[in-house]
């Protein structure tokens, strides 16, 4: 039995979180491997439409237990509020979810800084979701983080957040001019999360283990999208952690070795919300029909997203990095009624052709994209749930983005709601 990774393979908001819930009906385990509350999950089934953040997408299937790795930086406050929102509508969410004691927590001071740092940015401000999640990371890296497992000894951490905060205040007060943090505020608030998230603290490595070596099935949840990973990404446009599969076996503490499948999941155009390069970005009437049309507007933050045709340079290399075993294409039915549709084939770059996707995000941002043209199509393909009920030009568009992408598409999705989704191979 597998353990099979879903990882955004765009900028983000492919919709993984559709994904996750649809697959996770064959899965023993689901499990959140990186970034933090910066991620907004979509799920719409029967229970209605949620949105996550922390929370893995599977947690509506009752046989899933839900973890959230040690690769995740976690907002106590917003979890405990994605925890009560779930309980409320009825989700056992206490017998099905897991927090890694590992975990590093985003503090009310990593998410001031995340704002202080980003207005210092001024114009090259990376169009952060202001959640913290970059400070946590940094001092994740720094080795003056705080653990989810430290709030279980809160004698211990007293001395380690005064410390941490007589320097945090330094930077806010003399570096930005903010307001600082007092440490009795801040440690109150460690005995309220302790508080509320004790049940939940667990070293969730030996149930990984324990489900792998047992052949079950484990879905490893991937938040933003390989183009956003921090070193494969649009440096510096990017979050402060490893999107990539990569990211899955640190983020979990399992080996390349338990991963048999990778499943790329990319939407049939491009969006991307923040800063930095998007090549085949449509700053005319196009890029806002596909933005009415799809309400591209972030799920966190409700920022209107950038939209652009689907860039299979980007893709591809997206695949390289992954060595995705199946792409999944979500948000076909956006496209409907588009004539033609393109797809960019090759960038443009001092007058020369470039087939690959640079490292240089200067170059990228003079990259102007070379459209390949299809035929739209008139039949809409929203909610279809199999291949033959698709326009012909519809399957030629899916077949021509399997080549360039250079994966084969196993699933395809018509809609937001679970049961719109065509399954072609299996995955998990
Ligand atoms: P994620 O961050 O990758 O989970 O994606 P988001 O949830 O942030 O954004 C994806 C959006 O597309 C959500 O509003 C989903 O409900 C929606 N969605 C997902 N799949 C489809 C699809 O196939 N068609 C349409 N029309 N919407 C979809
Ligand atoms: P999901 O999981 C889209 C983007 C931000 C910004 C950059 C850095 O829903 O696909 P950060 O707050 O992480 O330091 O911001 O990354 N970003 C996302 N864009 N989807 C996401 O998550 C994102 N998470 C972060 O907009 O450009
Ligand atoms: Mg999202």
């Amino acid at each position: 039995m597998p353990a099979v990774a879903v990882v955004g393979g765009q900028w983000g908001d492919e919709g993984k979180g559709k994904i996750v819930d649809y697959l996770s009906q064959n899965a023993h385990i689901v499990a959140r491997y990186s970034g933090g509350n910066n991620a907004g999950h979509t799920v719409m089934n029967e229970a209605g439409e949620f949105k996550f953040h922390l929370v893995p997408s599977g947690i509506f299937w009752p046989q899933t237990t839900c973890i959230i790795g040690n690769g995740v930086v976690v907002d106590p406050d917003v979890l405990w509020q994605e925890i009560q929102g779930l309980a409320g509508r009825g989700v056992d969410v206490a017998a099905r979810l897991r927090l890694s004691d590992r975990a590093h927590l985003i503090m009310p001071y990593h998410i001031l800084l995340d704002q202080l740092e980003e207005r210092s940015r001024g114009r090259d401000a990376i169009g952060t979701t202001g959640k913290g999640v970059g400070p946590a990371y940094v001092d994740k890296t720094a080795r003056s983080g705080i653990r989810v497992g430290d709030l279980l000894d809160l004698e211990g951490l007293l001395p380690r957040l005064q410390a941490i905060l007589e320097y945090k205040n330094k930077l806010i007060t003399r570096v930005y001019d903010g307001t600082p943090f007092s440490v009795e505020q801040v440690f109150e608030r460690c005995r309220t999360w302790l508080e509320r998230l004790e049940p939940f603290i667990a070293p969730v490595e030996m149930t990984m283990r324990q489900a792998l070596e047992e052949q079950r099935s484990v879905l490893l949840e991937g938040a933003q999208g390989s183009l956003l990973d921090l070193d494969h990404g649009t440096y510096p446009y990017v979050t402060s952690s490893h999107p990539t599969v990569g990211g899955a076996c640190i983020g979990l503490g399992i080996s390349p070795r338990d991963v048999t499948g990778i499943c790329g999941v990319f939407k049939a155009y491009s969006t991307r919300v923040g800063g930095g390069p998007l090549p085949s970005e449509l700053n005319d009437a196009t890029g806002d029909a596909i933005r009415q049309r799809a309400w591209e507007y972030g799920t966190t933050t409700g920022r209107p997203r950038r939209c652009g045709w689907f860039d299979a340079i980007a893709a591809r290399y997206s695949a390289s990095v992954n060595g995705f075993t199946d792409a999944i294409l979500t948000r076909l039915d956006v496209l409907d009624g588009f004539h033609p549709v393109k797809v960019c084939v090759e960038y443009r770059y001092d007058g020369r052709e470039m087939r690959h996707f640079p490292s240089s995000t200067a170059q990228l941002a003079h990259c102007t994209p070379v459209y390949e043209e299809l035929p739209g199509w008139e039949r809409p393909t929203a909610g279809l749930t199999r291949w033959e009920e698709l326009p012909k030009e519809a399957q030629r568009y899916v077949a021509r983005l399997e080549e360039l992408i250079g994966s084969p598409i196993s699933l395809i999705s018509t809609g937001p709601r679970r049961h719109e989704t065509i399954a072609l191979r299996s995955v998990l």
